[in-house]
């Protein structure tokens, strides 16, 4: 197993085991793609969310809130465009009866020739030492140049596929590469089809086309929908936006890499409404502020890029993903697209009812153009997680606590700010002193008392879940009203007043920390 397969399977592994997240109702054996979030996980996923809701409503002061139902009318999903082409195109593979995305054992072929060039970048990186100049050797280094044509020419011809819906092409494209199935090692694949991505469902007792609703596979016809409400009720002028954090479901075909791609997840979505010919350079600014949001939590600057759109989905003029460095590879977190004024338009002439804002700098009435932010909060959450969670060598330690599995995520988002330990649990005064220290700092933050197991357990197991402080009573406490504060990263242990606590604790998880840096 590759060291990246391996960290992931840690990561999975660690998000059950410390109440991260669990597959959906595991006692039957779980639901694909279907994930519960724990205890720590909800409090996790909770900060993420109010990081990017905080970003979005309360620093912008034209950017306003909106929380719309699932359900909507179904003209909404025919005018959207999802019910004619939110599709992937799907490939079966006789032999194995596996079901893939034609469009992914594409891209995987073309990660397999990435990882070869990183596997000459890793060799010349040894073989010239400080010498090494990356960017020369991937210009001049004559297997690289051949890799890289061929990534480029496969990148083309499954964009102009994609582009074209051309299934033909795809199929052919799939043979020319002499792609096998994973699971059975076959080329016995069947033609390549459209598949819908919408869930649907029915509305009231009667079947029928009629009454057919849809699960909805983006927050963002809330937004449009609810457009003229939204700017009449807040008095808002463009350019202004419309903030929204809610549940998505689509029929993944793949449905692998755990919470990576979900049936059911949830999306944190901006539409933010333009005059028309103004949307490139408000594309610039939301791809640099998203951009900045992630760059804040502290992510290195070689785990994000951009990425431009091969294809554009049917409603975009551009349109880039920030992409992170998963285990398994660059993969799209986010993403950032110029919709035109395709939806609203398209609400206009199916509902009959007119989408027109009027502009009193310019006096008529036009169409906004749109610039939408779209992340997934479960996506978020995984890049989160592998970024933060470590496993060190501890200083001056020996044995089995010489090493430690630490989460290092941003204080401001860590699901608990602050354990509360009794350094004895079966001494009364100690555990009745941590408790009163416990109940005068539950107000302001996430607490946690824990008196069970040794000392350096229960560290442990705070730096597991990314405890940013931990507070520990102790028999000075008794005298003096004082106690140690150990620092998740550090791991210095300073003495300190109980009357501190507070401030030193609110200085490192503040939220606004993180919104000060945008
Ligand atoms: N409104 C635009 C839109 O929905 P998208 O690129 O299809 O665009 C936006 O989705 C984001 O939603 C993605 O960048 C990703 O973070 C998240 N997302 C999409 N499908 C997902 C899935 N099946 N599971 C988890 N997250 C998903």
């Amino acid at each position: 197993m590759s060291q990246q397969a391996e960290q992931f399977k840690k990561i999975v592994a660690h998000c059950k085991e410390y109440g991260f997240v669990y597959p959906s109702s595991e006692i039957y054996d779980g639901l694909s793609a279907v994930y519960d979030y724990g205890p720590y996980g909800v409090e996790l996923k909770n900060n993420l969310k109010r990081y990017w809701w905080e970003s979005m409503t309360k620093l912008h002061e034209n950017i306003v809130g909106l929380d719309a139902a699932i359900f909507m009318h179904p003209k909404t999903w025919k005018a959207s465009g999802h019910v004619d082409a939110f599709n992937d195109p799907l490939i079966d593979n006789k032999d194995s009866k596996k079901r893939y995305r034609a469009d992914v054992l594409v891209e995987d072929h073309i990660q397999k020739i990435q990882e070869k060039i990183n596997k000459e970048v890793k060799k010349a990186e040894k073989r010239f030492g400080e010498a090494f100049d990356k960017a020369q050797f991937l210009e001049t280094n004559g297997r690289v140049l051949e890799y890289s044509k061929q990534i480029a020419e496969i990148t083309e011809r499954l964009a102009t596929a994609m582009t074209d819906g051309d299934l033909d092409g795809l199929k052919q494209l799939i043979v020319d590469l002499d792609i096998t199935c994973p699971e059975s090692g076959s080329r016995n694949w069947t033609e390549v089809r459209q598949f819908n991505l919408m869930f649907s469902t029915q509305l009231g007792t009667i079947a029928g086309e009629e009454s057919k609703l849809y699960l909805r596979p983006e927050t963002a016809q809330g937004i449009f929908v609810n457009f003229l409400n939204v700017q009449k009720t807040t008095r808002q002028k463009i350019p202004f936006g419309i903030a929204q954090v809610g549940k998505a479901f689509r029929n993944e075909i793949v449905a692998r890499q755990f919470i990576f791609r979900m049936r059911e997840f949830e999306q944190m979505e901006m539409q933010f409404f333009v005059k028309p010919g103004e949307e490139m350079q408000w594309y610039e600014f939301w791809k640099d502020f998203r951009m900045k949001w992630h760059r804040a939590l502290g992510t290195p600057e070689d785990k994000l890029q951009f990425h431009d759109h091969d294809n554009l989905a049917h409603y975009a003029n551009a349109a880039v993903d920030i992409q992170f460095d998963f285990p398994f590879g660059f993969k799209e977190l986010e993403g950032i697209h110029s919709r035109t004024d395709f939806d609203l338009k398209s609400h206009e002439a199916f509902s009959g009812k007119k989408m027109q804002y009027f502009d009193p700098e310019e006096e008529k009435s036009y169409i906004p153009y749109v610039v939408e932010t779209s992340i997934g909060c479960d996506r978020m959450f995984l890049a989160t997680l592998s970024q933060a969670l470590q496993e060190e060598t501890v200083p001056d330690a020996e044995g089995k606590d010489s090493t430690r599995t630490v989460m290092k995520l941003h204080p401001a988002i860590a699901p608990v700010k602050c354990a509360i330990l009794p350094l004895l649990k079966n001494k009364e005064e100690l555990t009745q002193k941590a408790r009163e220290v416990f109940d005068r700092l539950k107000f302001s933050f996430q607490c946690q008392y824990d008196e069970k197991d040794a000392i350096g357990r229960r560290y442990r197991r705070q730096d597991a879940i990314g405890t940013p402080y931990c507070v520990t009573i102790d028999f000075d406490t008794l005298e003096d009203d004082t106690v140690t504060i150990r620092d998740r990263d550090t791991l210095v242990q300073e003495r300190v007043p109980i009357s501190a606590l507070e401030g030193i604790i609110r200085d490192k998880v503040d939220m606004n920390n993180l919104l000060r840096a945008l």
